[in-house]
């Protein structure tokens, strides 16, 4: 399993000698506390954007900008807690929707990550351009079926 070298190398520290240690050190209560949190950033981030794109509110064109770069920018962050360990069956006391099968098929995992982070900087990248809403509408549902595609696979009911 990968783990983002980017929060260590933020600190200024070395990573070669930090990440085995900082590996050890999460115990898997708290990189599955972790994990869950990111994705409820990134839900919150989301969902005004979804609401805008299905007429429940009014589109804010300021709002939805910032939503979709806020998006961008943590979509990368829930992943690296999924460590070794963390998973439904493994031997730990949290409460946890992540299916066994992730370690069993890491690669179909990050594929889905990586579809992910591509919607949501498609997404950001049309706000940047200046899109229309009906084309940034459609990158929502984009970005939703993204979510849904991994929850599909890998999250329990
Ligand atoms: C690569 C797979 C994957 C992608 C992509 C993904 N999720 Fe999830 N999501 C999961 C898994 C696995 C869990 C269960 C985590 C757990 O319980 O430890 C989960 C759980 C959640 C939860 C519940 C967190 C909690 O409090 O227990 C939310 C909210 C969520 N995801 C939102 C989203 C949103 C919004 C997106 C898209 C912007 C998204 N997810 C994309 C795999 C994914």
């Amino acid at each position: 399993m990968t783990v983002t070298l980017r929060p260590l190398l933020s600190l200024g520290l070395s990573a070669a000698l930090m990440l085995p240690l900082a590996a050890q050190a999460a115990e898997p209560e708290d990189a599955i506390e972790y994990r869950q949190s990111a994705l409820r950033v990134m839900a919150w981030q989301l969902g005004p954007m979804g609401d805008m794109a299905q007429g429940d509110i009014d589109y804010d064109e300021e709002e939805f900008a910032t939503r979709a770069r806020n998006l961008a920018s943590v979509a990368h962050l829930p992943w690296e807690g999924f460590m070794e360990g963390t998973l439904r069956g493994d031997d730990h006391t949290a409460e946890t929707d992540a299916l066994a099968k992730i370690g069993d098929d890491w690669s179909g995992f990050e594929e889905k990550q990586e579809t992910l982070k591509q919607e949501v900087a498609t997404l950001a990248r049309m706000v940047d351009d200046d899109e229309e809403f009906s084309a940034l509408r459609r990158q929502v549902g984009a970005v939703g079926n993204s979510c849904k595609g991994c929850h599909d696979d890998f999250r329990a009911e």
